[in-house]
């Protein structure tokens, strides 16, 4: 007889694996496709995180620093953040895993805006724990409804801001009401892996809050946005050290690798090429935002690096559609939202040859 999962993992629904690019191009038919779907940037990774990856090849027989000093010393030392409350991840990810495999035991419920990021809810359901989704309102997380859904038998609950898939920002004022409605011992994620990218003035910074007494906060930051990394799979979250001292307890020894914490700390010195992905995105957004009025298309602004078009037609047509013409967004039909589709401001020639290919698509839908 084969083995089989328990039933908690047995139900879940896998987060579902893209395709390489080369294998969806071989079976299109297809060649020179760009790809707007995963919210990455578009320039390429920091040019100074690549020099210091070529430096530190040559260490690769020894295991990397399993407590990440070098790297930890100057996000505390740049971002103002506790040393001994910072913990790297293998992408932020990773962080979202140890918080739950930290704290949550069978039974308990997790509350999390939905849609929002789908690894949230996974991750609970690893643990056997209930996810608790809160809908969206008017695409904006509703504050109020997170902090009514909050029960006796809640251990955390994620915020996402800018939230994906909406590129929604919440309010400094709407948090700090939060804040004060959820009970003390919850624990508050706040998930910033696009915040480099928000452009509001009225956005709570996450790191003013993590020393606050309760609820304790969670930020986490990743390096797979802004600063190109994404492959390297580095992220990090601040919190009280009370609280990293039990993620501690539950991280693998040697979670993220030599070269990815060379090149985090490289990048994190490449005030050049962030600020170049800041204008690229913004100008960016910008360029497609007027391309969609014009086309008459209901979009939703955003704070990230991603924005939500609505379709005049189911968004899976326009996604296959859009495949078939080597052009590669996301549909949010697994989001819930059929007639959406998401895609990231890439480089000025593939923003101008996804709309001239919407275009098309559209007017033979
Ligand atoms: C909201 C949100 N949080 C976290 C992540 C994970 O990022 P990382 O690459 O650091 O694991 C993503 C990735 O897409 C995301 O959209």
């Amino acid at each position: 007889m084969k083995p089989r999962a328990p039933e908690h993992i047995a139900a879940i629904t896998p987060y579902p694996p893209g395709k390489p690019l080369e294998e969806l191009e071989r079976e299109y038919g297809i060649s020179g496709s760009i790809k707007l779907a995963s919210n990455e940037n578009p320039l390429g990774p920091s040019p100074k995180a690549l020099q210091a990856i070529q430096t530190a090849m040559c260490s690769l027989n020894r295991y990397p620093d399993g407590s990440g000093f070098y790297l930890r010393k100057k996000l505390s030392a740049k971002q103002g953040i506790p040393f001994d409350g910072i913990l790297l991840g293998n992408g932020s990810n990773e962080i979202i895993e140890l918080v739950i495999r930290a704290f949550l035991t069978s039974g308990d419920e997790v509350v999390m805006p939905a849609p929002s990021f789908l690894l949230y809810r996974l991750v609970v359901q690893w643990m056997g724990g209930k996810p608790v989704p809160v809908p969206l309102r008017d695409l904006d997380i509703d504050l109020e409804k997170m902090a009514e859904a909050v029960t006796g038998r809640t251990k955390v609950v994620f915020l996402t801001n800018p939230n994906n898939p909406t590129g929604a920002v919440i309010g400094r004022e709407g948090f700090e009401s939060f804040l004060a409605a959820v009970p003390a011992e919850t624990i508050v994620v706040l998930d910033e892996a696009y915040i480099e990218f928000s452009r509001d003035p009225d956005s709570p910074s996450g790191f003013d809050l993590v020393g606050r007494e309760s609820p304790a906060v969670i930020v986490l930051r990743t390096f797979s946005k802004a600063y190109g990394l994404a492959g390297l799979r580095i992220g990090y979250g601040v919190m009280d050290p009370s609280i990293a001292a039990f993620l501690n307890r539950v991280r693998q020894p040697f979670n993220t690798g030599s070269l990815a914490q060379a090149a985090a700390l490289a990048a994190l010195d490449d005030d050049e090429f962030l600020h170049k992905t800041q204008q690229t995105v913004w100008q960016g957004l910008d360029y497609l935002y007027a391309e969609m009025e014009r086309m008459g298309l209901k979009y939703h602004r955003s704070q990230a690096n991603f924005f939500l078009i609505e379709m005049p037609c189911e968004a899976r047509l326009v996604f296959e559609a859009m495949l078939h013409r080597g052009v590669i967004i996301r549909s949010m039909a697994s989001y819930g939202m059929d007639r959406y589709i998401r895609i990231n401001a890439g480089l000025p020639e593939e923003n101008e040859r996804f709309v001239k290919t919407l275009e098309k698509v559209l007017s033979e839908l």
